[in-house]
């Protein structure tokens, strides 16, 4: 799988990940003070640390300690680089116990935010306030810093909170310059681009597009592409810039297959022929699909059938387009990081329902891999995409097939379709929908005795999931005002037929998933 290196001759800065977690909210700061940065595993060789020409590494936190046996190292020869370096956290205590310095293991832990009080001048600090808040969370403390580095900040419990080498270039932190809880973190950050690593600050999102635009011109050539859009952002972000790259020589194709939500399927067609004057192809499939599914009850039958089919559709258009040489893909960078990595967890296999296979004979073009979601936003907006694509919630692959308990059929369907679309509204008009990561309705097999009127009833149940979560991986049930549940339960119940209960799911994630199938 081969793609452009974009960002190849752009300034730089490589970030050696301790602990995942950490290493990608460091990037996204970095990122946001418009310097370019990578994330690589912290051990990658020195040499090929060097040779994407970094103008400075930052060592990110971790869990470790570096007493432990098995901590995690870099490779020692990244000091002899002569490039900055900045130590967050397990990063300082890694760089402390390296070259020399002593590391001990402390008698209590430190958490929280705590006044930091500044010693001395250094560019790091630069513009800083003495004492300033910083956020801490460490067991171990640096006793004494290595030979050549002087203390630059301490606080109440720790004697060694910052330290330089200021010749070297070499600079430390105890505490989480990127969370938000540090709030002078951002500056200390640039600090460290800027004055000590003598950054300009040249990534943009619209440098980005007018490099990504000729890498893939350069590649395509008169090559035909095609690209399968889902609705969601990454998707739609893609093919935009591809389509800015080569014009009609980009077909992209929407398949229907009956199981998104209200007015998706118009919003989608809407957008991109008219809006982005794109040749796309809409594929009706949805009774296709339907038929399929019927008396299916078990989830991971309903998502095999749905990815199954998927595929089948696509490659059957790919076929009438004739002669393709490239395939565009949404992939995004925390799914490069993750596919790097050990903990590409089973939990997440499942996503790629409703995905490609590899095999597909095409090439790949992964416009957006280097980028984070953030990012893939702000391009989707300078290409003139809708706030209604870019700012739309993920939505699962087999769509709401996993939001009907048991099987699925056309009229659970719109029962569904209608009870989502008001959960939706009503989010939005309360202004919450950006803040959460999801929030859908869903129709349980339950049905239950109500009163309407004079009448009793016997109706369906619809349960309301709402989350906040930052990957998905872990979430959250949202605290909606009750204003906001009265609303919605009682729209549903009086606007949708059929519907005479609603539910509010108040499970995280873990125990629960997100979605109830
Ligand atoms: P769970 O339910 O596993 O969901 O907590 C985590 C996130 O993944 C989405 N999801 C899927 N996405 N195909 C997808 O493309 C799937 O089969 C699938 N199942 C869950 C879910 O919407 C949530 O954002």
């Amino acid at each position: 799988m081969r793609h452009v290196d974009l960002a190849a001759e752009a300034e730089k800065i490589v970030i050696l990940d301790f602990g995942a977690q950490y290493s990608q909210l460091i990037a996204r700061r970095v990122r946001a003070a418009r310097v370019y940065c990578e994330i690589l595993p912290h051990a990658t060789p020195a040499p090929q640390v060097a040779a994407r020409g970094p103008k400075g590494i930052i060592l990110t936190g971790g869990p470790a300690s570096v007493y432990e046996e098995d901590s995690p190292v870099c490779d020692r020869a990244i000091f002899d680089l002569g490039v900055p370096i900045l130590g967050i956290c397990y990063g300082m205590q890694l760089m402390a116990y390296l070259l020399g310095g002593d590391v001990r293991r402390a008698e209590k832990a430190e958490y929280g935010k705590t006044n930091l009080y500044i010693d001395g001048e250094s560019g790091l600090f630069r513009g800083v306030n003495n004492p300033t808040v910083c956020w801490m969370s460490h067991g171990d403390y640096i006793k004494e810093p290595p030979p050549g580095f002087s203390v630059l900040a301490h606080t109440g419990n720790t004697p060694v909170a910052s330290m330089g080498n200021q010749e070297r270039k070499f600079y430390g932190v105890q505490f989480h310059p990127e969370v938000t809880h540090t709030p002078e973190g951002e500056k200390i950050l640039r600090n460290f681009l800027y004055e000590i690593c003598s950054c300009s600050g040249t990534w943009t999102m619209s440098s980005f597009i007018q490099e990504s635009v000729e890498a893939v011109r350069r590649r395509v050539g008169n090559g035909q592409v095609i690209c399968g859009l889902s609705g969601g952002v990454d998707s739609a972000v893609a093919a935009a810039l591809v389509h800015r790259a080569v014009g009609p020589n980009l077909t992209s194709v929407f398949i229907d297959h009956g199981l998104l939500r209200k007015g998706e399927a118009e919003s989608v067609v809407r957008t991109f022929r008219q809006g982005q004057g794109m040749n796309l192809v809409y594929v009706d499939a949805r009774e296709r699909f339907l038929n399929r599914l019927a008396g299916v009850e078990d989830p991971e039958r309903k998502r095999k059938i749905i990815g199954e089919e998927f595929i089948r559709v696509f490659e059957e258009e790919a076929r009438k387009i004739g002669d393709i040489e490239f395939l565009v893909q949404g992939t995004v960078y925390p799914d490069v990081i993750e596919s790097g990595t050990k903990t590409a967890s089973l939990i997440k296999s499942h996503h790629n329902v409703g995905g490609l296979p590899e095999d597909l004979r095409f090439q790949l073009i992964e416009p957006l891999r280097d980028l984070f979601k953030d990012e893939v936003r702000k391009v989707g907006e300078e290409l003139g995409l809708p706030e209604e694509i870019i700012w739309r919630q993920p939505f699962p692959g087999p769509g709401l097939a996993i939001r009907i308990i048991g099987a699925v059929t056309q009229e659970k369907l719109d029962i569904l379709r209608e009870a989502d679309a008001i959960v939706v509204e009503e989010i939005k008009k309360a202004g919450l929908y950006r803040e959460l990561w999801q929030s859908f309705a869903v129709l349980t097999s339950v049905k239950s005795v109500g009163v309407m009127g004079d009448e009793r009833t016997y109706g369906y149940t619809v349960g309301l999931r709402a989350v906040t979560s930052t990957d998905g991986m872990t979430a959250d049930w949202a605290r909606l005002p009750y204003e906001v549940l009265e609303r919605i339960a009682s729209r549903v119940v009086n606007e949708v037929p059929m519907v005479n209960r609603m539910v509010y799911d108040i499970t995280s994630k873990p125990p629960g998933t997100i979605e109830w199938e």
